[in-house]
């Protein structure tokens, strides 16, 4: 029986340098005056000045906003809010990663509304329409330009998701060509966190889906082939298209089919340590698909062949082991300690974990406290 819902952004263009049409795609959504909003690293790569100059030279007027932070906390969101209505603006693009675009969600609706931004927290909150958004990722990770999601930074160690269709952009454009210059290790932990997504999507206990499944499987192809390439040999356009469209792919995925527990046991290493998004995945996925595997080991062997091209034996065990082999030739840290994380702090990471009981839910299999510590323990 196949009964199941999926939305995704309705219109995705992925072209080698398709950046540079941005304001023929501005005209067509009708923008006249419209904020372009991304953070200081991107801008002193130097990439986004041409193409801001492009837009202005095509007759559209562009403020310019690039002081969003990683992580982006709500005062950052509302004060963005307050200048994009003083300065009357019309349209939103989002430049960069799962940060600029979860701050660019959030400001094509409040822009136009008044509804404060503490009511939008949780699921189908939202209740006023917003303007025009074009979301650009130039990392391969978060698929923010095409989830209904917008995490946002609350308190000193909490993060709250608007989830809302509302949210999902006019259109998701994706151009390689502005990948090629992110540094080695944003490649690859921001690329396993989108593996991430696809591999929690595919055994995920709630919503799980044929499209979802179908876009993990094709979303798994992609980056297992092109990761290790793309952060060792970041010039390479082939490994970075394959990694841009992995990571969109999977971001369709698990916005309609959600994470579980590598997500919920990664969420308090990033609130209570810095540790990037991507990072923090990496750090707990294998402990958190070893403990998985009695439940979901059918579902992880049938995606063997979709990490090592073609090889069908070997089962959930061969599966594991690739992940972490991936892990390895992407350089990431594999240790909390490495992370200057105590082990003091282990127990103190189980409580957090407990909280995200809306990411534990999805868990093939239940997450107790005990089991949380001993997964955080096992990569100490
Ligand atoms: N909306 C969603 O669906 C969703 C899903 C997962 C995570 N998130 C959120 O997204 C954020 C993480 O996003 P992220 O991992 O994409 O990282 P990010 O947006 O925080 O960017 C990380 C760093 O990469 C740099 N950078 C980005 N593109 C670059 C490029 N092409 N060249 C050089 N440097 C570049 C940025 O300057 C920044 O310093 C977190 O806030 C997380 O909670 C959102
Ligand atoms: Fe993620």
């Amino acid at each position: 029986m196949h009964n199941f819902e999926f939305t995704t952004t309705r219109n995705v263009v992925c072209e080698i340098g398709a950046a540079k049409k941005l304001s023929d795609y501005c005209k067509t959504l009708g923008m006249q005056r419209v904020m372009f909003i991304t953070d200081p690293g991107i801008l002193q790569t130097g990439m986004a000045q041409p193409l801001i100059k492009l837009i202005e030279s095509a007759g559209i007027s562009v403020l310019l906003y690039s002081d969003v932070l990683a992580d982006p906390p709500e005062a950052l969101v509302l004060s963005t809010v307050e200048i994009a209505r003083r300065e009357n603006i019309d349209g939103v693009i989002g430049f960069g990663g799962g940060s600029s675009m979860d701050v660019a969600k959030l400001v094509s609706v409040m822009t136009i509304n008044d509804q404060p931004l503490g009511e939008m927290y949780g699921i189908d909150q939202v209740t006023g329409k917003r303007l025009p958004l074009i979301q650009v990722p130039t990392t391969a990770g978060t698929g923010s330009e095409v989830t209904a999601v917008s995490i946002i930074t609350t308190g000193e160690t909490t993060k709250a998701g608007v989830v809302s269709k509302q949210l999902l952009p006019d259109l998701a454009l994706l151009d390689a060509e502005l990948t090629v210059g992110l540094p080695a290790h944003i490649t690859a932990a921001t690329g396993i966190d989108a593996m991430v997504h696809a591999i929690e999507a595919y055994t995920t206990k709630h919503k799980k889906n044929v499209y979802s499944d179908m876009l993990s499987k094709q979303a798994l192809s992609l980056m297992s082939a092109s990761i290790v390439e793309a952060v060792h040999n970041g010039r390479n356009l082939e490994a970075r298209s394959d990694m841009l469209l992995g990571a969109m792919m999977a971001g369709q995925s698990f916005s309609n089919a959600p994470v579980a527990a590598v997500h919920a046991l990664a969420y308090p290493l990033g609130g209570n340590f810095h540790i990037p998004h991507g990072l923090s995945n990496s750090l707990v996925l294998p402990p958190v698909l070893r403990f998985n595997a009695s439940s979901a080991g059918d579902l992880y062997a049938e995606l063997l062949p979709y990490v090592d091209s073609g090889n069908n034996s070997g089962g959930v065990a061969a599966f594991i082991a690739k992940i972490e082999g991936l892990i390895d030739e992407v350089e990431l840290p594999k240790t909390l300690r490495e992370m200057n994380i105590a082990e003091s702090d282990l127990a103190m990471l189980a409580d957090d974990a407990m909280l995200q009981q809306r990411l534990l839910i999805n868990n093939p299999r239940e997450v107790s406290r005990e089991d949380a510590l001993a997964i955080y323990s096992s990569v100490f």
